[in-house]
């Protein structure tokens, strides 16, 4: 399908463009000319485009920048120099033309070049005359200034490629904003040369020294991205409390966490040691991290060790606390003047937000949008989660009806409303492994960014699906995994057997909803990731597919039957290999179901295709089968479930 004004192959789709006649070809004479300020960080953002775009269409190009600017492809005009450290409200507008003859690409700073530059490459398709670009005039900037993506590396671990790889997947979608959660109950996970015990004890051997983390920060300037730490404080802290048990509240010992859920171990606000340690550790970490934002987390405050620690008791009596949020609340004031006498602001999820916040804090929505709009209504900043947590495994039209300033926000004041910065997706990794994990972020984080990005009118649904797929294939060159290591996945499951067959059956499959996971079974950071719904995507591309066809199946009668025919043979083809291997095993009745309501399909298009209606009793037996297949199994939900019901439906309804 061509580019057209409707939409450019684009995510996220830019502020205004209009589509002109023609394209920009790209073949071997490619060749980029910088004018303006010659800063190492737009040439070497231009280079990596080029390695880029000679990687996506197979095109060697060695010679690519150029010296005339008349002469070259693409003209990259930069106004000024960036900052050494990237600021919240940096300019990140840029303007790009692309006519027949050449593309030019200006801006004012450093940061629009890296945008427009990954809209240039976004831009670029294949059609019967080659590889090129539409010609366009494109004048983009932000919605919103904050655009995050959290990765959770304490959980399961994530080495230092996994971030660099999905640093440059954010950069594609014009993310700004990495939000590392640091440490948990279950690792804590930078080198402290202050307090060594701390990756000593609380990692397991799993961190990254500060060269490492160096060397992220500046991966992710390079491509215009914040870097904004997390250490997450009083509570999910076992793993510090281990190494430090004296910072705990109560009796010891601590040990790193190795399940899943909220824990008790919790720092002890009342005394002068948890401060003086706070204190020398955020002043080593905020050297570390350039980043003018420190997240001090303070969530999920279980009260527990408070609750049980008599002297902690006596210190909320004197003080007249009454409640453990009281204590908390002391103990952010204390925070927040340690962090910013560090010389940072503030970020705290949202359960920091309580009377006698100082107003500098930003307040992380994650439980609920309400705590934004409360927030902002307040005075203070917010950033939206709720709603953009990819773990839950919500498919991306859900993630993409979710405005950072929809709901509440939406009564605010337009002064209010501005306190709103935009909002993160979060990545936390109970069920997920440097293996998988890519396939838990991508595509879908593609969306939200969009929704970060974009004019607010940027709304349709199908529009959005159908550039998520074009992008998600385009991130597969940066080097992303999120298709292929799923393949891998697929391919250890059936061992010496052929994956083909499994693949197409896992394509009607998703991993169950929210927190499902966790309450089907007892997880830990020791259980294998290695079964089926560790590889299942979390949104099926194809039963969303299939439901379109299902809608109008007297157009698609021949179409649906071929796939349902395939599920079918997929599911008969898988349940041999269930009674004889550990890992397929619990799929032996899904299988079933597979294989059961793809047959109930196609029977029921034998029924419609003769226009005679099901009989009462086959109808009655369909909707049982498809009422036991849609129940979760061996934590997975069989999605075209609903298309099938439609067309047992449909056939009962059918009047002779
Ligand atoms: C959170 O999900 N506990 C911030």
């Amino acid at each position: 399908m061509g580019q057209t004004q409707a939409a450019l192959n684009l995510m996220p789709q830019p502020a205004q463009f209009t589509v002109g006649e023609g394209r920009l070809l790209i073949d071997g004479g490619f060749q980029v000319a910088l004018t303006g300020v010659k800063e190492p960080t737009v040439e070497a953002a231009v280079k990596r485009m080029i390695a880029r775009l000679s990687n996506s269409t197979g095109i060697p190009l060695t010679q690519a920048l150029a010296t005339e600017p008349a002469k070259a492809t693409m003209v990259v005009q930069c106004g000024r120099l960036g900052g050494v450290v990237q600021k919240l409200n940096d300019d990140e507008s840029y303007s790009l033309e692309i006519t027949t003859q050449q593309a030019h690409l200006s801006a004012a700073t450093t940061l629009g070049i890296l945008r427009g530059l990954e809209t240039f490459l976004q831009l670029v398709d294949l059609d019967a005359h080659g590889f090129g670009v539409p010609a366009v005039r494109i004048e983009d900037r932000p919605r919103f200034p904050w655009r995050g993506l959290l990765l959770d590396v304490s959980r399961h671990w994530m080495p230092i490629e996994v971030v660099k790889r999905n640093l440059d997947g954010m950069a594609a979608v014009k993310l700004n904003v990495f939000h590392w959660h640091l440490s948990d109950d279950q690792g804590f996970r930078v080198e402290s040369k202050v307090f060594p015990k701390l990756q000593q004890i609380g990692s397991d051997g799993n961190y990254y020294t500060q060269a490492q983390v160096k060397e992220v920060i500046a991966y992710a300037h390079e491509r215009g991205i914040r870097v904004v730490p997390e250490f997450d404080v009083p509570a999910h802290t076992s793993s510090w409390l281990a190494a430090y048990p004296a910072l705990g509240s109560g009796p010891g010992p601590y040990e790193i966490g190795r399940h899943w859920g909220v824990y008790e171990p919790t720092m002890d606000p009342t005394r002068e040691y948890t401060y003086r340690f706070l204190d020398r550790f955020i002043g080593e970490m905020a050297a570390l991290f350039p980043d003018e934002y420190f997240h001090v987390g303070g969530d999920e405050l279980n009260s527990a060790e408070w609750r049980g620690n008599r002297r902690i008791q006596a210190f909320m009596r004197h003080r007249r606390m009454k409640t453990a949020a009281d204590l908390q609340t002391y103990f952010n004031q204390r925070l927040v003047r340690i962090v910013e006498r560090h010389g940072k602001k503030m970020v705290g999820w949202d359960e920091v937000l309580r009377p006698g916040l100082p107003k500098d804090v930003v307040v992380q929505s994650w439980r609920g949008p309400q705590s934004l709009a409360a927030a902002a209504q307040q005075g203070y900043r917010g950033i939206l989660s709720a709603g953009y947590y990819l773990d839950l495994m919500q498919p991306a039209s859900q993630h993409y009806q979710v405005d950072p300033l929809g709901g509440a926000a939406a009564a605010l004041s337009e002064q209010d409303q501005s306190r709103i910065l935009g909002g993160e997706a979060c990545m936390w990794a109970e069920l997920v492994t440097p293996m998988n994990v890519d396939s838990r972020i991508w595509p879908r984080l593609a969306a939200i960014a969009e929704k970060l990005w974009s004019p607010k009118t940027v709304t349709d649904i199908d529009s959005m699906y159908q550039r998520l797929a074009v992008v998600s294939r385009q991130l597969e060159f940066i080097g992303l995994a999120h298709r292929s290591s799923g393949w891998l996945m697929l391919k250890r499951l059936t061992g010496p057997h052929p994956a083909d067959s499994l693949a197409r059956f896992d394509e009607v499959l998703e991993p169950v909803k929210g927190y499902a996971r966790e309450k089907a079974r007892q997880y830990t950071s020791l259980t294998p990731m290695n079964r089926l719904v560790d590889a299942t995507l979390p949104e099926s591309d194809a039963a969303r597919q299939f439901a379109v066809l299902a809608a109008d199946w007297k157009t698609n009668a021949n179409e649906i039957e071929r796939r349902l025919a395939e599920w079918r043979d997929s599911a008969i083809n898988l349940l041999p290999m269930t009674k004889e291997n550990a890992l397929l095993e619990e799929q032996a009745s899904i299988a079933e179901n597979v294989r059961g309501i793809s047959q109930a399909g196609i029977e029921a298009l034998t029924y419609l295709r003769s226009d005679k209606a099901a009989p009462a009793d086959w109808v009655k037996r369909q909707l049982d089968l498809l009422d036991t297949a849609a129940q979760p199994n061996a934590e997975l939900l069989i999605v075209i479930v609903p298309s099938i019901r439609l067309l047992v439906q449909t056939a009962q309804a059918a009047q002779p």
